[in-house]
């Protein structure tokens, strides 16, 4: 009967050795199924009782029992640590049927676009692109253009003054003033940038916005060249249906000056709210560069001719793209500017 004895010796050591690597559900099911399950080690001992006599029947009995009862302890413990472990590791969980991230594809602002398409057509024209400063003073963006000391646009009311001679440029204009000062003719430029005035802001109007500029100087430039230039331009932007017209104005560095309007790209002409009912948009202010501007750098006003353009892109950005106030392209707000 020291055989039974001595299974459950061998055994006790077997369940030490197994019951420390109870790491996972299945080790532990294969355990249970091992020493506690209906034909498992503990019963088999259990039925064998029965052939020992009473006295040593009591004895291996009670040890079976007690081994019986350490085992399903440990069986417990190590099912309620898988089962503690099994919450925890909730945080690994991967849910593969989630939609993916959603990544944002970085656009071009509406102001950029409309400038690369105004280059690009003038490119195509012969222009060459240049660039001047923000802050100017007082001389390149009024007096070499021919600004006359009383003008309006010289007044605190309408530049934003940095001191008595530094502003910022309230136009691209200055930089015709420092091409024709660093570059002798013939030249054909177009000058795109930012610039600022000091209005009330509103639908129509802000502190800053942008223009581009656009010169040629040579000899024997006519006023027909400027009209065929703009001309091709509007065709080239807005397509060969739309219309065009020049209207007289005035401006101190041009002579004569005109502004262009276009048929509007709305009621195409007959008339609604974006064109004021009259059927027609302003989209530049233009003119023959005025011989005090040639003297002003030096250029010999009866060699040299010249055409001048600017550009509002802001004012044509709106009107193409129908976007109701100008403060819009000024906020950046992505839902705004993801519409475009
Ligand atoms: N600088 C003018 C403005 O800001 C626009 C302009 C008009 C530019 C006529 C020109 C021009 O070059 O010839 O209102």
């Amino acid at each position: 009967m020291d055989d039974l004895l001595s299974r459950l010796d061998q055994l006790q050591k077997e369940t030490e050795a197994d019951s420390a690597g109870l790491s996972d559900a299945t080790l532990l099911e294969q355990f249970r199924i091992k020493y506690l399950g209906r034909k498992g080690a503990i019963q088999q001992i259990l039925e064998r009782l029965k052939e020992l006599p009473p006295d040593r029947k009591k004895e291996v009995g009670k040890r079976a029992n007690l081994l019986k009862a350490k085992l399903e302890q440990i069986y417990q413990e190590a099912s309620g640590r898988l089962s503690a472990g099994q919450v925890r590791s909730t945080g690994d969980f991967f849910d593969y049927t989630l939609p993916g991230l959603q990544y944002s594809i970085t656009k071009l602002h509406p102001l950029t676009v409309v400038t690369s398409q105004i280059v690009e057509i003038f490119y195509r024209l012969g222009f060459e692109l240049a660039t001047g400063p923000e802050i100017e003073t007082d001389y390149y963006n009024f007096e070499a253009l021919n600004f006359p000391a009383w003008h309006p646009a010289r007044d605190m009311q309408d530049s934003f003054y940095l001191d008595n001679n530094y502003l910022l440029r309230t136009h691209t204009s200055p930089v015709q003033i420092r091409t024709f000062e660093s570059k002798k003719p013939p030249l054909k430029i177009l000058a795109p940038g930012r610039v600022y005035r000091h209005e009330a802001i509103n639908v129509r109007s802000y502190s800053t916005f942008y223009q581009v500029e656009g010169f040629y100087v040579d000899k024997n430039v006519t006023l027909a060249d400027l009209k065929g230039t703009l001309f091709a331009f509007v065709k080239a932007f807005y397509g060969e249906k739309i219309k065009a017209r020049f209207r007289p104005s005035y401006f101190p560095f041009t002579e004569p000056s005109a502004e262009v309007d276009i048929s509007c790209i709305l009621c195409t002409g007959k008339g609604c709210s974006l064109c004021k009912h009259s059927g027609w948009l302003e989209i530049l202010g233009c003119g023959m560069i005025h011989p005090n501007v040639f003297r002003n750098v030096g250029y010999d006003p009866e060699k040299w001719t010249g055409y001048a353009f600017g550009l509002g892109v802001d004012r044509i950005a709106l009107q193409k793209l129908r976007i109701p106030d100008i403060r819009l392209l000024y906020e950046n707000d992505v839902k705004f500017l993801n519409q475009f």
